[in-house]
């Protein structure tokens, strides 16, 4: 089981701070390992305050963002340019201002139907898990293999950032549902409604999530209190609390919250 740790903070402000630390500390630290680092990024408010830490002295000038890859956790099916999008969102608080270069950028295309934006991310997944393993190999001088596309199902991420919503869900892994594929995909597609965001979205599996090197939830007010509570201290119901889903292997789990969502805990 996953060695899991909860650190509660005094405000959004102290805890996006010390998440930015961490966040910098795991990058660095997969570089100085293997050269280059895998990084799934979260939508939702909560972690916008650390990406724009992230963006800012001294994080932007001493982190190795230029080995550095980008994805994400989920996303709404809108177009990238989008203000809900989740890709355009870590765009304008974190990825342009650093000036991270496209080719390390890997966004779902929201724009797509559902379905479709699924299995695009799933063959881009694939893609760069194989890719990235020679490129590894590569800056290690390791001799490398051919790529063998069917073996790599996905990217291990060196950190794998995730939120909570106020019902328990996490990425776009919704109480009530379970995707047939969700065992055996590495995407999938998801119809939901929460707080009038767009309800069409695409999500990585738990699986992928649980692979992880890291896992890092923020999550931040009251409103979150009871799901929090109810996941890190109910009793086992994955399918009505996702978050519960989420377990890494080989991995550790961090949770990251003020002192609002750790309010019954
Ligand atoms: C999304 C998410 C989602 C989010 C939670 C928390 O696309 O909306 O990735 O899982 O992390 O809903 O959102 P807030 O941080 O806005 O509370």
């Amino acid at each position: 089981m996953a060695k899991s740790d909860q650190q509660i903070f005094n405000s959004i402000q102290e805890l996006s701070a010390a998440a930015a630390r961490q966040f910098g500390e795991i990058i660095t630290a997969a570089v100085a390992a293997r050269g280059a680092a895998c990084v799934a990024l979260s939508g939702g408010s909560t972690p916008l305050s650390m990406y724009r830490l992230l963006a800012q002295p001294p994080y932007r000038d001493s982190l190795p963002w230029g080995r550095t890859h980008f994805f994400w956790g989920d996303e709404r099916c809108v177009p990238p340019a989008d203000p809900e999008s989740n890709y355009n969102q870590a765009m304008q608080a974190m990825l342009e201002p650093l000036g991270v270069p496209a080719e390390n950028i890997h966004r779902a295309k929201g724009e797509l139907p559902p379905e479709t934006a699924a299995a695009d991310y799933t063959r881009r997944l694939a893609r760069f898990a194989a890719e990235f393993d020679r490129l590894i190999k590569t800056l290690a001088g390791i001799a490398i293999p051919p790529v063998d596309e069917e073996a790599a199902g996905w990217p291990r991420f060196d950190l794998a950032l995730l939120g909570l919503g106020a019902d328990g869900h996490t990425a776009s892994l919704f109480p009530g549902q379970v995707h047939p594929q969700e065992t055996t995909a590495s995407v999938i597609a998801v119809t939901a409604d929460y707080q009038g965001r767009p309800a069409n979205r695409v999500s990585l599996t738990p699986q992928v999530f649980n692979a992880a090197r890291q896992v890092i939830f923020l999550a931040a007010g009251e409103n979150k209190a009871a799901a929090l509570a109810a996941v890190l201290h109910g009793p086992p119901d994955p399918l009505n609390f996702p978050a519960q889903r989420i377990h890494p292997l080989d991995g550790s789990l961090t949770w990251l919250v003020d002192q609002g969502a750790a309010k019954l805990l």
